[in-house]
């Protein structure tokens, strides 16, 4: 069994417009690399390579906290060292937290033989999202671990996560330098949803599944739209709705507000229209002399992967 291994761990796009905490989808890039090494010294030590000024008290760490999750369930006197560096800016909404978390369970579990199943290494990461924004919630942790497109159908009594392969697309993300915290973003939700919109919302939900399994890009288009989180949300990222608008006219099949934000995703047919409309997006945010990082890449059609 190695004693370090190194893994690569991708941004992920959770909500995917009308599928609020459940749909995730996984990037090939950007991604976070982290490498684990067992010790018998119990505990988890982390050590950034990076300049984000993290947290290294691995109870303020994402990462040390699904670590320390999984160590409870490890009957052995060991720990870990871990050495993140990432590749996905914190706070972007594309799934920063998830795959630092996810990366460092993944390649824990290679180093404890693989006793995990990729469900429990669900449970283990979720500690981390509890910790960055307030909820247990596993739609970006889902598609870091299974790779493609993710439904997180239950958490209780069990997780019940089904993985799907999704169809051929390109992704095109606008992060405009703007803070939104998931904590916050999630205290503007209603707490209560009109039947009427519920049954628009499920009806989206019902056709972006089908979507995906048919490539039915018309259909994804048409059933992307979130009637009851997005309207919330959109006053916190100024500019979403031109972003969008731009989009569409540009090529895109359909996007919205990546996780809770403040970036903006939109999916599309090709490489060369997602560059597009990663440009177009970027437009809004420069004639709004706020900066940005425009992300374009595949759909990722495998989780964190062990790399060394
Ligand atoms: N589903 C979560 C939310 C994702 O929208 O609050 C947060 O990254």
């Amino acid at each position: 069994m190695p004693r370090s291994v190194l893994v690569h761990s991708p941004a992920t796009l959770s909500n995917l417009g009308c599928g609020f905490d459940v749909f995730g989808l996984a990037l090939a890039a950007p991604y976070d690399v982290i490498r684990v090494t067992r010790t018998d010294e119990p505990g988890v030590r982390i050590q950034h390579l990076d300049s984000y000024n993290l947290s290294t008290d691995p109870l303020h760490n994402v990462a040390g906290v699904a670590l320390l999750a999984m160590l409870e369930e490890v009957p052995e006197t060991m720990g870990f060292d871990v050495e993140i560096t990432k590749g996905i800016m914190p706070g972007s909404g594309v799934g920063s937290s998830a795959a630092s978390s996810v990366g460092a369970v993944v390649a824990a579990n290679v180093l404890l033989g693989n006793r995990f199943t990729k469900m429990q290494l669900v449970n283990f990461a979720m500690e981390g999202e509890a910790v960055a924004s307030g909820a247990r919630h596993a739609d970006n942790i889902a598609p870091a671990i299974f790779g493609g497109f993710t439904v997180v159908r239950a958490l209780e009594p069990a997780i019940d996560i089904i993985a799907l392969p999704a169809p051929p697309l390109w992704v095109a993300v606008v992060h405009p330098q703007i803070e939104v915290k998931t904590k916050d973003a999630r205290k503007v939700l209603p707490t209560a949803v009109p039947l009427g919109l519920a049954v628009r919302q499920w009806a989206n939900v019902a056709g972006l599944v089908a979507g995906f399994l048919t490539a039915d890009y018309d259909l994804i288009g048409r059933s992307l739209d979130d009637y009851i989180v997005e309207p919330a949300r959109a006053p916190l990222i100024p500019g979403l709705a031109e972003a969008r608008k731009r989009a569409l006219a540009a090529g895109a099949i359909g996007g919205g507000i990546s996780g809770s934000g403040p970036s903006i995703f939109m999916l599309n047919r090709t490489e060369e229209t997602a560059q597009a409309v990663g440009a177009a997006m970027g437009s809004v945010f420069a004639e709004f002399g706020i900066e940005f990082n425009v992300y374009v890449g595949p759909v990722g059609t495998e989780g964190a992967r062990v790399v060394g």
